[in-house]
């Protein structure tokens, strides 16, 4: 049942926003190396995941195929770069990490390789019988069964649809039917229902087996892409619970960009401000960068614990905006032994040099220590019903606290 996994949010790494149609089995392995290498799989971080690319396409321009969809059995076939699944997921496991992979409930992935449309069952028996523990599951040419595929050959599609659905049971439809063939295999399987938060998914997502889903469209390194997917979570946020998370998609830290890797776009502080958001969100954490490349800041972020404890706390509530003051949000997360995370978040390009005191508005009450969760040390006591804290939070940066009660 899906309520029995992924019960905090699911980590790992996913390979789209850094190689997008170039990912290749050699590299699955290396970026499954770099984990291990880096220290990163002992900070929770497991997941192992293959985007889009993984089996054959079509010609974006003439449909043309690039390669057998599927065997004479119907069983999808992997392309030349990777021709030994089963083989892949043992080598991943083998590290002690896990392994993801992604398809279509149409019958094209949204770069045009084979979807399950129509093999849905069998696509479910696949993955599990190759070891994969974690699917990505986006709507991509689903569209276009909705509108109606050509009688003469259904995956003649011209250009993908994104007819979002409509009536919901039409929107939630496939996710239902490929979520029980995954429930009915016996290894767990992580359900990542992909559809970038059309028809409200996070009001049904858990029900057609989903353990997380997309709230947003893709993310890119960009500061307004970042600061609109942030603003825009609140909505969701009574959703999530063990198991059941919201998905404001991948981190852009470190090197991304689709193949032609570049760091991130995002300065310092921005990036601190995301991971900070990201773990107040209990969002999925899936690193989105090459991890060869992973540099000491980046690898910084992604490793300390008081931060990824607040993503991972059991209580499994998504923290949400509880004030804003001007270009100031504070965003706080309910922890299960009755703290509380706290984000100072400066969405503007001004400094914040103020003294706090509202700390009733975030059910903050009574003597309260003060931690500095990025530095990893406490610094105030106070008073919450008296006193005040002053707080200096660089433009498009934060602060990201822990308020616990003291004895
Ligand atoms: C969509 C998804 C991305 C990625 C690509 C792959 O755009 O939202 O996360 O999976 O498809 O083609």
């Amino acid at each position: 049942c899906g309520d029995e996994i992924a019960l905090t949010p699911p980590m790992g790494w996913n390979s789209w926003n850094c190689f997008a149609h170039e990912v290749s089995a050699e590299k699955v392995k290396s970026a499954a190396d770099a984990m291990v290498k880096s220290g990163l799989i002992n900070h929770g971080w497991t997941y192992i995941n293959i985007d889009d690319f993984w089996n054959n396409h079509r010609d974006s321009e003439d449909g043309s195929l690039r390669g057998e969809l599927r065997d004479a059995n119907g069983k999808i076939v992997p392309n030349k770069r990777f021709e030994d699944m089963k083989g892949l997921a043992d080598y991943v496991h083998g590290l002690g990490l896990k392994i993801g992979l992604y398809s279509s409930p149409g019958p094209w992935s949204c770069g045009g390789c084979a979807g399950s449309y129509g093999f849905e069952e069998l696509d479910a028996e696949t993955y599990a019988e190759w070891g994969f523990d974690y699917l990505k599951y986006d709507w991509c040419s689903y569209g276009n069964v909705i509108d109606g595929l050509p009688d003469n050959d259904p995956y003649k599609v011209s250009s993908l649809s994104y007819n979002g659905g409509g009536e919901l049971e039409t929107a939630m439809a496939p996710f239902k039917l490929m979520g029980d063939y995954i429930r009915k295999q016996s290894r767990d399987i992580v359900y990542s229902v992909c559809q970038y938060g059309m028809s409200d998914v996070w009001k049904w997502g858990g029900s057609v087996g989903g353990n997380c889903w997309r709230t947003t469209n893709d993310i890119t390194d960009t500061w307004v892409s970042v600061k609109n997917i942030a603003l825009d979570q609140d909505k969701s946020a009574p959703y999530a619970k063990p198991g059941n998370w919201n998905d404001p998609d991948m981190l852009v830290v470190g090197h991304v960009g689709w193949g032609n890797t570049h760091p991130s776009k995002l300065k310092p502080d921005e990036q601190y401000l995301h991971i900070s958001l990201w773990s107040l969100f209990a969002a999925p954490l899936l690193i989105g960068c090459d991890m060869e490349k992973l540099d000491d800041f980046t690898l910084n972020l992604l490793t300390n614990d008081e931060v990824i404890d607040v993503n991972q706390d059991p209580l499994g509530k998504q923290g949400t905006c509880l004030q804003t003051i001007g270009d100031l949000k504070i965003y706080v997360k309910e922890l299960e032994d009755g703290s509380r995370a706290v984000g100072f978040c400066n969405f503007g390009i001004e400094i914040v040099d103020m003294d706090y005191s509202d700390f009733e508005k975030l059910g903050i009450k009574g003597d309260v220590t003060v931690r500095d969760l990025w530095r990893q040390k406490d610094i105030a006591n106070l008073d919450a019903g008296s006193e005040k804290l002053a707080i200096k939070v660089p433009a498009h940066g934060v602060l990201f606290y822990k308020f616990s009660n003291r004895q």
